[in-house]
């Protein structure tokens, strides 16, 4: 199985919502991306399965003959398994969401899409990265910190669904030499694990 991260398309509102609900299920409102998408602070990405689409064909096909590795589903049919948003503001990135389809999880997948999550606030010109990740959500802290993040504070009560505590997590200097070299280390270590050769948001 292989993945490719690319921009947001107007297409993918329904799976992102489709994922979105898995993951957040207590989230009310549930989120509008496309109210979402309008906003020229905001940047999502997305990641999609290359041997399956929507409707499941290229998977049948794939289990009698491969599927060409230049031939890919058109957008709007490709199976996305996973969504991350970042929202850029004088500097600083503020990582919205993050979520892996359940039957994909553990796959470094989730990580993959961290990794450009990065590559995209440095790019923008972001010095820091933060978000906020509920306490007992171990999976994302453990994320977050294998990269580098720090607990900065904790918002009691933050969550309206069960008044759950957020931690609030920042990570500085994104653009610095030393900053740079543990994310090559970690992007080796998750190539190498993962046999996954380029590291690049399409558009
Ligand atoms: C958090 C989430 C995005 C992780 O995605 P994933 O694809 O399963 O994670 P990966 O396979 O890329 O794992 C990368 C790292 O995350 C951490 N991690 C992931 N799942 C974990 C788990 N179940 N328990 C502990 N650590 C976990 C580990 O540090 C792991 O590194 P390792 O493989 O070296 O141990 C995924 O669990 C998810 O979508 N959860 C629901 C939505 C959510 O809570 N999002 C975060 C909102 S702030």
């Amino acid at each position: 199985m292989s993945y490719c991260v690319r921009l947001i398309h107007r297409e993918d509102i329904a799976q992102v919502t489709e994922i979105d609900r898995e993951a957040f299920p207590t989230m009310l409102p549930p989120t509008n991306y496309q109210r979402e998408l309008k906003s020229p602070l905001v940047h999502y990405i997305v990641a999609y399965d290359d041997q399956k689409m929507v409707d499941g064909a290229l998977v049948e096909a794939a289990s009698r003959r491969p599927v060409p590795r230049n031939k890919v589903a058109p957008p709007g049919r490709q199976y996305i398994v996973t969504f991350a948003g970042l929202w850029i503001m004088a500097g600083e990135a503020h990582i919205i969401n993050i979520a892996v389809r359940q039957s994909y999880r553990r796959k470094g997948i989730g990580e993959l899409l961290l990794i450009s999550l990065i590559d995209l606030a440095i790019k923008l010109n972001s010095l820091l990265i933060t978000l906020e990740v509920r306490a007992s959500n171990t999976a994302a802290l453990s994320l977050y910190r294998k990269y580098g993040f720090v607990e900065t504070r904790l918002r009691r009560g933050y969550y309206s669904d069960n008044r759950e505590d957020a931690v609030v997590m920042t990570v500085e200097d994104i653009g610095s030499a030393a900053f740079q070299e543990n994310l090559n280390r970690l992007k080796q270590a998750h190539s190498r694990k993962w046999s996954i050769a380029l590291y690049q948001i399409a558009p």
